[in-house]
């Protein structure tokens, strides 16, 4: 099994990226909540293409968490996640403790405004002010050249290059695409929770997401595709349908009713089970 240098102070996590820029060696950096799988795995293997070195922070954010929401439950087990973060090519794990990144007495927080009233930021009030404020705290500490996060989250992507932009943090912000199980299910650490019957249900959430983005690309109107893909995921299993939304890839406008003049996203979250899924995908539109 390989091992993996593993960082819990900010004191050892600036020593030795130092060590590594005082050797003009660029430095990407992956932020997880850990209990990794492949679609964390692919964007450590992407910043590697990148930069000469990665680091991949392990740290389940309590403040992203609302009370009621599975922060006791989440998985843990870091000998696993530092095994497959050594294989796929991580040269650094910062696994920080609460106090490393919340020290008593913390009091900011970074909010981003707009982007975040929708989507995720509707259904989980404050869930992206915990988001903001671990990663401009993660990307202040760790100076990375290049921070890679997945386009699973594409609201938080979006967020996040926001704050880039706004507090003028010197890195460049990729999105990978999203890493999805052969069936199509996209990879998720909450995958875990779902049950046999439930996980034969899950892939159809990717499959109604592809069929209504195609049938808007083709020219149908936004709303009755919307209308349609929120009917299939009842039928099949799902509980119930928090967005399934066409909106513009960076400002997240509302895009419909109509047909699509511009390339878009659609997105969705459905709850299935005890498991609340998300997945998106572009929309081009047909010329
Ligand atoms: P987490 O859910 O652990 O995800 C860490 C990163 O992996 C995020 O950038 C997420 O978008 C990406 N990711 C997850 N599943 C993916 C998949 N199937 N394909 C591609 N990328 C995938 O997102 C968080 O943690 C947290 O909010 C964090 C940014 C670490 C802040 O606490």
């Amino acid at each position: 099994m390989s091992i993996i240098a593993t960082a819990r102070t900010l004191a050892d996590l600036r020593q030795i990226t130092a060590a590594w820029r005082v050797n003009d060696q660029r430095i990407g950096l992956v932020p997880t909540m850990g209990a990794l799988h492949e679609g964390h795995l692919s964007l450590v293997r992407l910043a590697k293409s990148r930069v000469d070195r990665v680091v991949a922070s392990v740290f389940v954010n309590p403040t992203q968490f609302a009370p009621h929401e599975d922060f006791a439950a989440y998985p843990r087990d870091e000998e696993r996640d530092a095994a497959l973060l050594a294989e796929a090519g991580c040269d650094l794990l910062y696994a920080p403790p609460l106090d490393g990144i919340y020290p008593s007495g913390f009091a900011t927080t970074v909010s981003v405004e707009g982007l975040t009233a929708c989507l995720e930021g509707q259904v989980r009030p404050g869930h992206f002010a915990g988001v903001a404020t671990v990663v401009t705290k993660l990307l202040i500490q760790s100076a990375p050249d290049v921070a890679v996060f997945g386009e699973k989250d594409f609201q938080q992507l979006q967020v996040i290059r926001r704050l880039t932009r706004d507090l003028d943090l010197l890195v460049e912000i990729v999105g990978a695409p999203i890493a999805r199980d052969v069936d199509g299910l996209a990879l998720s650490s909450r995958n875990a929770y779902l049950t046999a019957e439930e996980r034969r249900i899950a892939p159809m959430l990717a499959q109604v997401l592809a069929k209504t983005a195609r049938w808007i690309a083709m020219g149908g109107d936004i709303a009755s595709a919307e209308a349609g893909g929120h009917a299939d995921l009842l039928s099949a299993g799902f509980a119930r349908v928090d967005y399934l939304e066409t909106r513009m890839p960076e400002t997240l406008e509302r895009l419909g009713p109509g047909r699509l003049e511009v390339p878009a996203r659609l997105l969705c979250a459905a709850q299935l089970g005890r498991t609340r899924l998300l997945d998106n995908i572009s929309i081009d539109v047909a010329r």
